[in-house]
């Protein structure tokens, strides 16, 4: 059973800015709902209470808004707002909280390797809040597709979509035989790949499942792309010496890490699952 969900959280979002000055970007609302809220849903669903949270300097908010404020529920407890917060409190209730810090910027690979101490020695997915995935028409969030086949395979699992070639310079991108259908064994992955060097247009977006022994492999990874710790370096390791899946996952995802993937997730939000 996979129990705990990773969110690497302590980066800049240096493309909100100057919103991101002093606000997480992950606090940003999808209309009344903060990013990461969305991945603790998905999480939730998919049967994880555990969330554990890599922040950085500056991001007091993201821990303030999984907790109580006490000034808040007594002012308006007893009015119609209250309704407002039966969400949030019906997480807190579900899941528990823990966070870490990581002090430096050293990529992805370097954040998860940081929530070694929260995660512990079994398997967990990890979720990058700015990548938001909604069900649309499909029956299961990401996060609970990829755990059913992780129940099946037992390995490591990246989400993969289809970008455009001009895109693949944005994403890792992997290459794999396809072992049934939407699923493929990885043999290559590359982390953002210069232009026309992709080696297939399937991109990773920011779902993962992984096993633990992924921390080990971390631990030796050299600084790849951007001289950053890739998490990519790290799974195309696991491959070779073991498994790796892609899954072609069911549902729509949303750049939010970008401002028209943020306004397009904002305005399906809106028509789509915002209640008054
Ligand atoms: C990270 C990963 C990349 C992945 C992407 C998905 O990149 O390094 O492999 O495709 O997330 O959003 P970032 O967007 O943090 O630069």
């Amino acid at each position: 059973m996979i129990k705990k969900c990773l969110f690497p959280a302590a980066g800049y979002g240096t493309r909100f800015l100057p919103a991101t000055k002093s606000m997480p970007k992950e606090m940003m609302p999808i209309v009344n709902k903060p990013l990461i809220e969305f991945g603790v849903d998905e999480a939730l669903e998919a049967g994880m209470t555990g969330m554990c949270i890599v922040t950085g300097r500056g991001k007091h908010s993201l821990m303030d808004h999984f907790d109580l404020n006490y000034e808040l529920e007594h002012q308006i407890s007893g009015t119609a707002k209250e309704d407002k917060l039966k969400d949030i409190r019906s997480i807190m209730e579900s899941a528990s909280f823990t966070f870490i810090r990581q002090r430096e910027m050293k990529g992805l690979g370097h954040a998860i390797l940081t929530g070694k101490q929260l995660v512990g020695d079994e398997p967990f997915a990890v979720v990058l809040a700015d990548d938001m995935c909604v069900k649309d028409g499909a029956d299961d969030g990401v996060l609970a597709q990829m755990v059913a086949l992780y129940n099946q395979f037992r390995c490591s699992i990246v989400a993969v979509e289809e970008v455009p070639d001009e895109e693949t310079h944005k994403y890792g991108v992997i290459k794999g035989e396809m072992i049934k259908d939407d699923i493929f064994r990885v043999d290559d992955m590359v982390e953002k790949p210069e232009p026309g060097t992709a080696p297939s247009n399937m991109a990773i977006i920011g779902r993962y499942i992984l096993t633990p022994d992924i921390f080990d492999i971390l631990e030796e990874t050299a600084p790849g792309k951007g001289g950053e710790i890739q998490i990519t370096d790290a799974l195309l390791q696991q491959a070779k010496s073991g498994c790796v899946l892609a899954y072609k996952f069911k549902g729509k995802r949303f750049d939010c890490g970008s401002v028209p993937g943020y306004i397009e997730a904002t305005n399906f939000v809106y028509d789509n699952m915002y209640e008054e």
